[in-house]
């Protein structure tokens, strides 16, 4: 799989689509797979929702909840209507269709009049639509991929599209543009709203590869105004694309949304079987001030239950800590990390996660430059070339860092400064590198304080 498509909630329970190919486990054959949850974490697959066609592929969209029966395919609080890019063969154009559902997502059937807006392009795809009350109309982003610019369109009724602005001339433009996601999001402090426009590229992201970019701004219902128009990264990772998030927002006005969790320089080259491609954990997403900028905040949804195994701890105070101490924690697999470090003076403090004598994945911390890292390049997986790589990123300077990190089997996602800066990484260490070791240098730390929950594997409910 690839791509999340149309997140949805109805009647309490989560709704995944996501690009699949049921034929193989690399890209094509591509059609809408379905998935759903009660918690977001335990996930029960069910059949294909969008199958691709003999002429088309079913890319990326989104799923809007039509009870009001604007579209008149269905109405109801479990009509829903996908929006996806059809990309026909032959022609190879890109094209915007609906297929609609009136129970709730279970069974879908093809609108009759598709395409419902068609420019004659074959670089023209990912629709994402929601309900934009104070101009009373559906809103479409979608991405001119190569053109780098994302359109906005407006609709009454999600089968007539009228253009209303274009985005342009702005940002990343290394590679493609894909997957635009424009949504309201609450400053963490004051509650006040801004959107926020995010935008995925391929390749071109800071940390090499697909990635995503974004920007903050003021929406009326027709053109989106960056007030700052650099670009800022969603993830200085290499593992996070083409996130969605799920309609409608969460009661406090934040979004919880999703990302495939790879990279289209090798997505076809990760080590698993019979499956190949993953979703990152939801992430709750809001806004916070930061030197002047609103920037974007991201925290895992919280993945401890009663039945994890208790937690584990490690503390130490005023000592250089040997390059490695091996710790007395038995971590497994899968498992959440709180680390809070006052460096004192250290100049690097590092965490060697999926340790043994052979391999590591490096998590390091340098107070000088406030910046974190994760290096998996002793990680003892060769994928592809550019996979055994070290990824940085800026944290906020504060005297105390606080990491929390969630591993799993085959990934690690870093959030920092209560998730100001975040980074996610597959890795493929060998199962049996289960250990956990520290290190500090350059000088005394003045305090690790290190607590491990084990997880275990979420049930479905
Ligand atoms: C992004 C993407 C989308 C497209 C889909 C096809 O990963 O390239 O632009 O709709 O994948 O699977």
């Amino acid at each position: 799989m690839n791509d999340p498509n149309g997140p949805v909630r109805i009647d309490g329970r989560y709704h995944l689509f996501f690009q699949y190919n049921p034929s193989a486990a690399t890209w094509g054959d591509i059609g809408w797979g379905h998935t759903t949850s009660d918690n977001l974490l335990g996930w029960t697959e069910h059949p294909i929702a969008i199958p691709r066609t003999d002429s088309t592929m079913i890319f990326s969209g989104g799923v809007v909840i039509d009870s009001l029966g604007t579209a008149g395919l269905c109405s109801g609080p479990r009509c829903l209507v996908a929006i996806y890019t059809a990309a026909h063969a032959g022609t190879r154009v890109q094209n915007q269709s609906l297929a609609y559902s009136d129970d709730g997502g279970v069974r879908w059937t093809q609108h009759a009049g598709n395409p419902v807006l068609d420019i004659g392009s074959r670089e023209f795809r990912d629709p994402f639509v929601f309900w934009h009350a104070p101009s009373a109309a559906w809103i479409m982003t979608i991405a001119m991929a190569t053109d780098h610019a994302i359109r906005v369109y407006r609709s009454p009724n999600l089968r007539q599209w009228e253009l209303a602005s274009e985005f342009r001339g702005m940002g990343a433009t290394g590679g493609v543009w894909e997957c635009p996601v424009l949504v309201a999001l609450p400053d963490h402090a004051t509650g006040a709203r801004r959107w926020m426009l995010k935008i995925d590229l391929n390749p071109g992201h800071v940390a090499g590869g697909s990635g995503a970019q974004y920007f903050v701004g003021d929406f009326d219902g027709r053109s989106f105004v960056p007030m700052d128009t650099t670009t800022q990264w969603v993830d200085f990772g290499p593992d996070f694309y083409c996130a969605q998030p799920w309609q409608p927002a969460n009661e406090d006005g934040t979004v919880t949304w999703i990302a495939w969790m790879s990279n289209w320089t090798y997505a076809a080259d990760i080590p698993t079987g019979p499956w190949r491609g993953l979703m990152s954990l939801p992430r709750t997403v809001s806004l916070r001030e930061r030197d002047g900028r609103a920037m974007l905040v991201q925290q895992p949804i919280p993945v401890r239950s009663s039945d994890n195994a208790p937690v584990q701890q490690f503390s130490a105070r005023n000592q250089i800590l040997a390059d490695p101490t091996v710790l007395d924690i038995q971590p497994g697999r899968a498992f959440e990390v709180e680390w809070r470090i006052d460096a004192g003076g250290a100049t690097e403090v590092g965490l060697l996660l999926r340790h043994s004598a052979q391999q590591h994945v490096l998590i390091s911390y340098d107070p000088v430059r406030s910046v974190v890292a994760i290096d998996r390049r002793p990680g003892g997986s060769s994928v592809h070339p550019q996979f055994e790589a070290r990824y940085e990123a800026p944290i906020p300077r504060d005297r105390i860092a606080t990491l929390r990190l969630v591993v799993d089997a085959s990934s690690i996602e870093l959030f920092a400064g209560n998730g100001a800066t975040v980074l996610t990484a597959l890795i493929f260490p060998d199962p049996g590198s289960v250990g956990l070791a520290i290190f500090s240098k350059g000088g005394a730390v003045r305090s690790v304080d290190l607590s491990v929950w084990p997880l275990r594997s979420p049930t479905a409910p």
